[in-house]
């Protein structure tokens, strides 16, 4: 699976959005290390606070269906947003102890950068600090 794949299964995860309240649909991709691939979309709430993000819902995904180790995750928005806090923190949960998980984000023009969840979440807190 090449990143531009991953990040094609993502435009097409955002296809599938349900932002009926933002308008701000939102795909992912993640990659897990079987090879196996679990999109995921945003799903808003007339509740708003229970909304769940795109990439949350990709990795609860993969998660439920039995798959906790993961090399990348492809984002796409028409802005090239970062993902959120929230969304930082459950990707570090399982993206092994030196945090090498890549972030590939992109807008709809197909821009795209490339982070690690080290980089997007400096020091944060992990799994090995629970001793
Ligand atoms: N959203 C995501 O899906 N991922 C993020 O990392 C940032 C925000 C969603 C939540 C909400 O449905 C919409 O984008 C606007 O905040």
């Amino acid at each position: 699976m090449t990143d531009p794949e991953l990040l094609l299964l993502a435009r097409q995860a955002r296809e599938r959005a349900y932002a009926a309240y933002s308008g701000f649909p939102v795909g992912a991709a993640l990659l897990g290390r079987s090879g196996q691939v679990y999109t995921g979309c945003n799903v808003e709430n007339a509740a708003y606070p229970l909304t769940i993000c795109a990439e949350r819902t990709a990795v609860v995904k993969a998660v439920s269906e039995g798959e906790r180790e993961f090399e990348a995750i492809a984002v796409v928005t028409a802005t090239g947003a970062t993902p959120c806090g929230s969304c930082r923190q459950v990707l570090r949960e399982f993206a092994g102890s030196k945090g090498d998980l890549r972030v590939i984000i992109a807008d709809l023009d197909g821009n795209s950068n490339t982070y690690t969840i080290e980089e997007l979440l400096p020091h944060g807190f992990t799994p090995d600090q629970l001793g």
